[in-house]
Formats: structure tokens, sequence, C-alpha cells
């Protein structure tokens, strides 16, 4: 199986990888399941077209082929039921920069944005960065399932001028209901606010249904951007690539002016190739990729359920990062975070997806079963020691004793 292949990506600025010293033997070396990429080579067709561009030698500007934009078209017709017109495509080189971009379009210095906690660290940065007031709509836990707060979603759009919706949402893993999606634009539009809704992780669902956000806002008349990238799905986040609809004309120009005056509409010859192919060339890969990373998927729930009873660990719905809570076992997130770096693992630790984070680890699922097995290992090892402290705690004669 090709998602089995343990691949040795230190020394290659693999920013996962920078931080893990030692030889690719799991005995010994750090493993790291945080950031959101992948340990899986990019498939073949992909690689047999970058190949040949790489031989051809010369990678002058680029704007993409009419052929990006009916492969983009394919990909969410038959993914996500939605169709684009080429018109509608503003590209840019990653959606992070297309949410700051979209941050100055839509807003001035000072208003309000909301985001719902724990999310995506970079939404933060970009509001506080560019000077606008954060405010946050925190998802609660109801029956083991992350939910909308929708009253308190209303109050807070009331007086905002943009939403940054994360669907599916990276960390918790939920796909948005098509229920919660039109509740939000309906809200939106009510209060006039401008959603820019992340669909980066909209190719990862396992058994739910991704609604793109357009579908829903259409009928509201909500004001909105959606984002989308091969880059998650086809292990390609270094080409710099992603694609950024507007249907509304007015709200197309503003941003795409915003877009120009930030300096970010040169494209990677490389990303828009890669991406070409992969929306047209890569379904089994893609399928086979999937049941892999559910597979990961059971393997951790399997190992939770008998073995670390007091962790919960939410379903994976959407993305391929796996959301789990340890503050039943009563440790402090700075200590967990020590505790997983003690025992050679890097995961990504909850608080840096904001307060409602904290005690929760991020770990990603899109690499080979064997270091899923070998990192459960070291996280059991975690498990233990934070099982024995509370249990100190509880009985203050074993303390005594140790
Ligand atoms: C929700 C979300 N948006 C955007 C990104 C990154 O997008 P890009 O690499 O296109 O800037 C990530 C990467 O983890 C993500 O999780």
């Amino acid at each position: 199986m090709i998602f089995d292949e343990l691949i040795d990506r230190r020394n290659t600025g693999a920013a996962k990888w920078e931080v893990a010293p030692g030889p690719v033997n799991l005995e010994q070396c750090v493993i790291p399941l945080s950031v959101a990429d992948m340990e899986f080579r990019s498939p073949e067709c992909i690689r047999d077209v970058l190949t040949d561009l790489a031989q051809e030698g010369i990678w002058g500007y680029t704007i993409p082929r009419p052929e990006y934009y009916e492969a983009l078209n394919r990909w969410l017709l038959a993914r996500h039921d939605f169709t684009i017109e080429k018109e509608w495509v503003i590209p840019t080189t990653g959606v992070v920069q297309a949410v700051y971009a979209a941050v100055r379009a839509f807003t001035e210095k000072g208003d309000n944005i909301l985001i719902q906690s724990p999310v995506y660290y970079p939404f933060y940065r970009a509001i506080e960065l560019n000077e606008r007031t954060l405010l946050t709509n925190e998802l609660t836990i109801k029956n083991g399932r992350y939910e909308i707060d929708f009253e308190d979603l209303e109050q807070k759009l009331s007086v905002s001028k943009m939403f940054i919706l994360c669907s599916p949402h990276n960390p918790v893993s939920r796909v948005w209901d098509l229920d919660d999606l039109e509740k939000i634009a309906e809200i939106a539009a009510k209060h006039d606010v401008f959603v820019f809704s992340d669909e980066i992780h909209c190719d990862f669902t396992f058994g739910n249904k991704h609604t793109v956000f357009s579908l829903v806002a259409r009928k509201h008349n909500a004001r909105h951007l959606v984002a989308f990238s091969a880059s998650k799905t086809f292990s390609l986040a270094g080409l710099g690539v992603a694609s950024i609809i507007a249907e509304d004309p007015k709200i197309r120009e503003i941003y795409q002016q915003r877009v120009n005056t930030d300096g970010v509409h040169t494209h990677s010859t490389f990303g828009f190739a890669a991406a070409e192919a992969a929306y047209t060339r890569c379904d089994d890969w893609y399928f086979n990729m999937l049941d892999y990373v559910y597979n990961n998927f059971k393997t951790l729930k399997s190992f939770v359920a008998e073995q670390m009873p007091q962790v919960k660990l939410f379903e994976l719905e959407g993305t391929y990062l796996a959301w789990m809570d340890f503050r039943q076992l009563g440790a402090d997130h700075h200590s967990l975070e020590q505790l997983m770096i003690e025992n050679c693992l890097y995961l990504d630790e909850g608080y840096i997806f904001g307060e409602g984070g904290q005690g929760f680890e991020r770990i990603n699922l899109a690499c080979p079963n064997k270091v899923i097995i070998k990192a459960l290992g070291r996280l059991k090892a975690v498990y233990d020691t934070l099982q024995l402290r509370q249990h100190k705690v509880e009985n203050p004669d074993l303390r005594a004793e140790s």
C-alpha cells in the first residue's frame, strides 16, 4: 500500500519535521503529528506533470489556464454539487493570504470580526495584525459533539462586520449541517455581516455531507466568499495554490482590487499545474487516501477506547485531524505539553487554537499507520503518567511514599 511508505522528510525544510531531530527510526526520533500537511507522497499523475514541467526549464509568470477552471469545476461538481463560472474564481497563493486580504477588503480598522473558537490560529492573527477587534463565539460540546451556540452567534454578529467560518471546522473536525449553515447565512444576511467561508478541508468528509456555503448564502443574499484549495487534499501545501470564489460581481471587484493592492496576485507555475492534474486525474488515489486516513482514525479510536478511557476522542467528521480531550486527567495545558515533548511526541497543543482548546490535543492522521501505532504507544505513556499524578493528588499518602 503506497500510503504505508515512511518517507524521510528531515532536512527538507518540511515545517513539521524541522522540530524532529534524529534518524527516521521510530524508536529514536520525535514523531511530529502536528502541522496539517501529509506524510503521503502526492499522486503519481501529479508528480509526472511536475517532472515534465521541471524539465521544461522555463517557469515564467503564470496565470491559470482555461483547463484549470474546468478542472476545478469538475471537482467541485463531483464532490460538492457546486458549479462555478470561470469569472468567479480569484486565484491566490494560499487560503491564509486570502483571509487576510478579505479582512482588509471588507472591514475597517477597529471593526469587530467574529470567529468560532477553538479554531485554526491564523484566523486570530488575520484579525489582530490588521488591527480589527476579535470576537469569539465559543463552540460548545453537547452529547459529545461540538455545536454552535446560535444565540451567542447572533448577538455577536449583530455587532460584527465580518465572520470567518471554518467549514469543515479545524480543529474540532465538525462538518456543519445544512441547517447550521442555513442559520448562519440567515443571521449574517440579517445583520449585513460579510462571511468568509474557509473550506480548505471540504474534501475530507467521512459520512457527513459538506455543503458549500454559497449554496445557502444565495438563498439569503448573504455577502460572502468561499475558499478552496487542492493543497490539503493532494499534499500540495508548499506549492502555493488556492481558489477564492466570488459569485457576486461587486464583491469580486472589491476583492480582486484588494488582492492586487496586497500584491498577492502572482501565481505558482507548479501549483496550478499540480492542482489541475489533482482535480481531473487523481480520483482513485483520493478515495484510497480517504479510506486510509479513516482507517488510521479507527486505529486511534479503538486504542483510546481500550487503553485511555479518560480521554475523549471526537468523531472524525471532516479534516484529517482528530481532536482529543485530556481534561479529565486534570493536567494543565503546560504540563500536558511538557509530557508530550518528554515522550518525543509533537501533536498540536489544543491551547494554540484558543482558550477553549486548553487541555486538548490535535493529532494529524495523514501518515503511515505504523506511525500512528508508534505514536499511540507514546501517548499511552503520557496517559499513564497523568493518571498516576492524578491518583497521587487524590491520595496524598501515596505522594509521601514515593
Ligand atoms: C482551516 C485552514 N485554512 C487554511 C489553511 C492553510 O491554507 P494555505 O496553506 O492555503 O494558506 C489551513 C492549514 O492548516 C487550515 O487548516
